[in-house]
C-alpha cells in the first residue's frame, strides 16, 4: 500500500500570493501545492491536498484521515490560536500530525504566540515560507520511515 499524506490548508490560505505578501511571501497555494507534490513524487509518496475556510470541515477532515491517510501536515492558520476543537481532533488520531506555519508565529502579534495544536501535534515548523511544508511533508515522511 502506497504511503499516502493528507495537507490541509486551513482558513484564508486560498488568497496567499495577495494576501499580505509581506508575510506569508509571494507563492500563490498552487505554487505551494505543486512543489508538494514534485517532492511527493521524489518521495514517492501520494498525497491528498485540500483548503478549508471551516473549523467543522477540518474536525471532519482530520476525523477521517486515519483510516485512508499515514500522517497530517496542516497549517491551521487562524484556528492554531484557539481552536480546542481542532487540538481535540489532532490529540484523537493515531497518526502523526504536523503543524506548519509560513510565518514566524513566535516573532509576530502576542495572540499569535500560543498555539493550542503543538502540544498534540508531532512537532510544529514555523517560519521559512513555502519551505515550512516542504520541511514539514520531508519530516512526516521520515517520521513513517522509522516505524
Ligand atoms: C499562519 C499564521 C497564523 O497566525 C495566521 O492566522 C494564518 C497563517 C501562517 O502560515 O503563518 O492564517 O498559519
Amino acid at each position: 500500500m502506497a504511503t499516502k499524506i493528507l495537507v490541509i490548508h486551513g482558513p484564508n490560505l486560498a488568497s496567499l500570493g495577495e494576501r499580505e505578501v509581506a508575510v506569508y511571501g509571494k507563492f500563490t497555494l498552487d505554487e505551494i501545492n505543486k512543489t508538494l507534490e514534485n517532492l511527493a513524487k521524489k518521495e514517492g509518496i501520494q498525497l491528498e491536498i485540500v483548503q478549508l475556510d471551516s473549523e467543522g470541515a477540518i474536525v471532519e477532515k482530520i476525523g477521517k484521515a486515519r483510516k485512508e491517510f499515514q500522517a497530517i501536515v496542516i497549517n491551521p492558520g487562524a484556528y492554531t490560536h484557539y481552536s480546542v476543537a481542532i487540538r481535540d481532533a489532532v490529540a484523537s488520531v493515531s497518526i502523526p500530525v504536523i503543524e506548519v506555519h509560513l510565518s514566524n508565529i513566535y516573532a509576530r502579534e502576542e495572540f499569535r504566540h500560543k498555539s493550542v495544536i503543538a502540544p498534540v501535534a508531532a512537532g510544529q515548523i514555523s517560519g521559512f515560507g513555502i519551505n515550512s511544508y516542504l520541511l514539514g511533508l520531508k519530516a512526516a515522511v521520515d517520521l513513517l520511515g522509522k516505524k
